[in-house]
């Protein structure tokens, strides 16, 4: 008998559901591993019900270009950069040292930061397997970059703490590393998968720049206003770990009426009262809508983008996403 595989995953991605189980399923069964703690470990991560945004552009891209993507490997580079990405969320957690994600518990503190590590660096390794799944040496040659894109721009952002100067500027070269650049990653390889042309490829690849620009800034004011059930994962902890987002910037650049913020933000550790009064005042601040309107510019960008692209069902897909990821609560 099939076994069922829960996809929570957003209704517009509906047409693809099947390739999406499959992604699931594929990350399931590389989970069960013959080491009892391991295979604990990596059933509480693994596949355990994420939005799954990052392989349904990778699928919808893929199948753009019409047939000609290998059905098999559509699925390991769906699966590779989903993989990918939860091993970077279990590295994150880990830097950012935050409890929960996804409603659960975080490896680090449900093990230890040593077992989180090595646990992210066997997530890596197995999207690394599956990127090469594909045979397609390109496609291997972007999962390498993108890595390497993704672990500087979590290091400026640890480099970056509580550092003011050049904010603005450095905020958006920061959100492209880490995640602008994945969701770019996951729509260029899938357009290179299925032989699409060239500018069709390029376009695809700024779509996927635009539209996970537009996803930080959202994930940005959600860590302000978002509701922490409904998320599955703490609010406030940007500013706590002192990472200086857009609408933080905002708020200060043009919101904070007095200098009472800047006093607190001298580069000391913040205690948890003050942490709750910044966010309760930034998130009461014509900040929020600001910020927010930042990511709506940036998602119509993606959707004008999208006129280099064959019309058709899959492309309606890509129309409806950037709407959806400036209105998401989680
Ligand atoms: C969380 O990404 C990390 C960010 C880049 C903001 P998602 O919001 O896509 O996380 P899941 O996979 O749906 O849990
Ligand atoms: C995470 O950014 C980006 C990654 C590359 C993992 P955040 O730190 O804002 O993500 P959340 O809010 O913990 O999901
Ligand atoms: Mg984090
Ligand atoms: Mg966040």
């Amino acid at each position: 008998m099939k076994p069922t595989v829960a996809v929570q995953t957003l209704p517009l991605f509906d047409p693809i559901a099947d390739d999406l189980e499959a992604v699931v399923e594929k990350m399931r069964r590389a989970a069960r591993v013959d080491l009892e703690l391991l295979d604990t470990a990596l059933a509480h991560v693994v596949a355990s019900g994420g939005k799954l945004v990052r392989p349904a552009l990778a699928i919808v891209t893929a199948r753009l270009a019409g047939e000609a993507a290998d059905y098999e490997k559509m699925i390991s580079l769906a699966a590779s950069v989903e993989m990918l990405h939860t091993a970077t969320l279990v590295h994150d957690d880990m830097i950012d040292q935050a409890a929960k994600r996804r409603g659960n518990p975080t490896l680090h503190t449900i093990l230890n930061p040593a077992s989180a590590v090595l646990l992210g660096d066997y997530l890596f390794a197995q999207a690394a397997e599956w990127a090469a799944e594909t045979d397609n040496v390109r496609v291997v040659r972007i999962f390498a970059d993108t890595l390497m894109i993704i672990v500087s721009g979590e290091l400026r952002q640890m480099w970056a703490q509580w550092d003011w100067n050049r904010a603005r500027e450095d905020y958006m070269n920061r959100i492209f590393g880490k995640t602008a650049a994945l969701f770019a990653a996951a729509c260029e390889t899938g357009a290179v998968l299925a032989g699409a042309a060239e500018p069709v490829v390029r376009a695809l690849r700024e779509y996927g720049r635009l539209v996970g620009l537009a996803f930080q800034i959202v994930d940005d004011v959600l860590d302000y206003v978002g509701d922490e059930s409904h998320l599955g994962k703490p609010v406030g902890s940007d500013l706590r770990g002192g990472n200086i987002t857009l609408p933080l910037i905002l708020y200060v650049e043009t919101f904070a009426d007095d200098h009472w913020l800047a006093d607190l933000l001298d580069g000391r550790r913040l205690s948890d009262e003050e942490v709750q009064e910044i966010v309760a005042h930034v998130a009461a601040s014509g900040a929020i809508e600001a910020s927010l309107q930042e990511a709506q510019r940036l998602a119509a960008e993606a959707k004008a983008v999208l006129q280099h692209v064959p019309p058709g069902p899959l492309t309606d897909i890509l129309r409806a996403l950037p709407d959806y990821v400036v209105r998401r609560q989680r």
